[in-house]
C-alpha cells in the first residue's frame, strides 16, 4: 500500500520559487518525486532552483520567469503547465513581498503593490487553477500567509499584515465553496524564517531579538517550512481544508 505521505508523480505549480520558502518547497516536492513548475520574476534565482532540482532528480522542472500579478501571464503559466504535465494536482502560492513602512508614511502605490503581490496574485492563480481541479475532482492549494495574518507583523507594515489576514480569508472562503468538489485549500502561516525577505530588512541584533520572542528560541529554516507544505500537499492531509496551519516555533502563544 502506498504511504499517504507520498506525492510521487503528482504535478503542480510553486510561485516565488526563486528564493526562500518557495525555492525550498519546490526542491522538497521534487525530492518527493513530484513534477514542479517554478514561477518567479527573478530569472537568476529560478535558474539556481532548477539546478538544485536537477542535481538530485532525473527530471527537469518547468520554469516560468513570470510576474504573478499579471493576469494574462498567470493564465498562460497554468495552461502551459496543464499542457506539459497533463494535470495540476497542487498549487503553492508563495510569492510575496515585505515592506516595513510606518503606517502614516505608506504611499498608496506601495499599499497597492503589497496587496497585488501578496493577495491579488493568489486570487488570480486560484481562479486559474481551480476549474481544472474541479474537473478532475481533486487538488490541493496552499496559500503561504504568515504569522502576520494570525496576529500582527513584527517585521512588516500595516499593508503586509492586512494582506496576510486577507489571504487567510480567501483560503477559508475557497475551502467553503470548493471542498465538496474534492479540493483542499489551506493557509500556511510561517513565523520568522531565515530567507532573503527577512535577512534583507533585519540587522543581526534584530534577528537575535526576534529569536528571544520565540518559545523555540530560534528562527525556522526554509526547509523546515517546506516539509510542512509537503505534508499539506499529500493525502496524509486529506481531511485538512479551510485551516490555518501554523509553523512558528510557538510564537503565536506569546
Ligand atoms: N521569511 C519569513 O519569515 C516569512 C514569514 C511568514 C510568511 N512568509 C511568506 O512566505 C512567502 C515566501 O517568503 P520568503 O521569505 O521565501 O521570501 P523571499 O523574498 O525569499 O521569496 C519571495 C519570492 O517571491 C518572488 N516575487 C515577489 N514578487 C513577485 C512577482 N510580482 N512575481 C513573481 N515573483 C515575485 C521574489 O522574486 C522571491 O523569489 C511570502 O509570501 C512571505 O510573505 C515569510
Amino acid at each position: 500500500m502506498n504511504s499517504p505521505y507520498t506525492i510521487k508523480d503528482r504535478s503542480g505549480i510553486v510561485t516565488g520559487a526563486a528564493s526562500g520558502i518557495g525555492r525550498a518547497t519546490a526542491v522538497h516536492l521534487a525530492r518527493m518525486d513530484a513534477r514542479v513548475a517554478l514561477v518567479d520574476k527573478d530569472g537568476h534565482g529560478l535558474e539556481k532552483t532548477r539546478l538544485l532540482i536537477e542535481e538530485k532528480n532525473s527530471f527537469s522542472p518547468l520554469v516560468f520567469e513570470s510576474d504573478v500579478t499579471q493576469e494574462t501571464a498567470v493564465r498562460e503559466v497554468v495552461a502551459e503547465t496543464v499542457a506539459q504535465f497533463g494535470a495540476v494536482d497542487f498549487l503553492i502560492n508563495s510569492a510575496g513581498i515585505l515592506r516595513r513602512t510606518a503606517f502614516f508614511e505608506i504611499p498608496p502605490a506601495e499599499w497597492d503593490l503589497v496587496m497585488n503581490v501578496n493577495l491579488r496574485a493568489a486570487f488570480l492563480y486560484c481562479q486559474a487553477v481551480a476549474p481544472h481541479m474541479v474537473d478532475r475532482g481533486r487538488g490541493a492549494i496552499i496559500n503561504v500567509a504568515s504569522l502576520a495574518g494570525r496576529s500582527c507583523s513584527i517585521l512588516g507594515g500595516a499593508h503586509y499584515t492586512t494582506s496576510k489576514h486577507a489571504l487567510i480569508g480567501l483560503s477559508r472562503h475557497l475551502a467553503r465553496e470548493l471542498s465538496s468538489k474534492g479540493l483542499r485549500i489551506n493557509a500556511f502561516c510561517p513565523g520568522a524564517t531565515l530567507t532573503p525577505m527577512t535577512l534583507n530588512v533585519s540587522s543581526d541584533e534584530e534577528i537575535e531579538a526576534v529569536a528571544t520572542t520565540i518559545p523555540r528560541g530560534r528562527w525556522a529554516s526554509p526547509e523546515e517550512q517546506a516539509a510542512v507544505i509537503g505534508f499539506l500537499v499529500s493525502d496524509a492531509a486529506v481531511n485538512i481544508t479551510g485551516a490555518c496551519i501554523d509553523s512558528n516555533g510557538g510564537a503565536l502563544m506569546v
